[in-house]
């Protein structure tokens, strides 16, 4: 009888930790702490990109200024063929959409990398924003 006591109480944690939920949406409306960008940036860019300035590029190309920068002129970097018809500058909306899914802006893009996270898409974006 006890044990059934014990998982009746779980069930209602559980419902009360889903209600916390936003309507159709599985983030928190509220994170349990603010990503910190440039951990997040080293962690899952820092493999293929560098945003130090005059860096060599890695696997990417040097991400130093990429924001406003139009897509595919960094000189020096060879893109693939995805790049050669992206007439457009890298702003929120372009990153945001690169990072959920590099093939659906680009399809060809050899950047093999997509976030689901949209709290953590926006934590980077904001950052690169910052390097120069
Ligand atoms: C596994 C390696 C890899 C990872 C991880 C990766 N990228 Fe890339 N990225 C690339 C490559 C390679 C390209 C060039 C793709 C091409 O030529 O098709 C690229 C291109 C880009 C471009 C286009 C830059 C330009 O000059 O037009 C941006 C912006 C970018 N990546 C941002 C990011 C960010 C931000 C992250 C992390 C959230 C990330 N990438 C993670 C490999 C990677």
């Amino acid at each position: 009888m006890r044990s059934r006591g014990v998982a009746l109480l779980l069930l209602l944690a559980a419902s009360a930790a889903r209600a916390q939920l936003p309507l159709g949406g599985g983030v928190p409306a509220v994170p349990p702490a603010p990503p910190d960008p440039a951990a997040l940036f080293r962690g899952q860019c820092g493999t293929c990109h560098t945003t130090v300035a005059n860096a060599s590029p890695r696997q990417g190309p040097n991400l130093a200024g990429v924001y406003r920068r139009k897509a595919g002129t960094l000189a020096g970097f060879k893109y693939s063929g995805a790049f050669g018809n992206a007439d457009f500058v890298w702003d929120d909306d372009h990153l945001n959409a690169l990072l959920t899914n590099p093939q659906v802006l680009l399809p060809g893009a050899v950047m093999v990398y997509r976030q689901a996270n949209p709290t953590i898409r926006q934590a980077i974006i904001g950052w690169l924003k910052e390097q120069h």
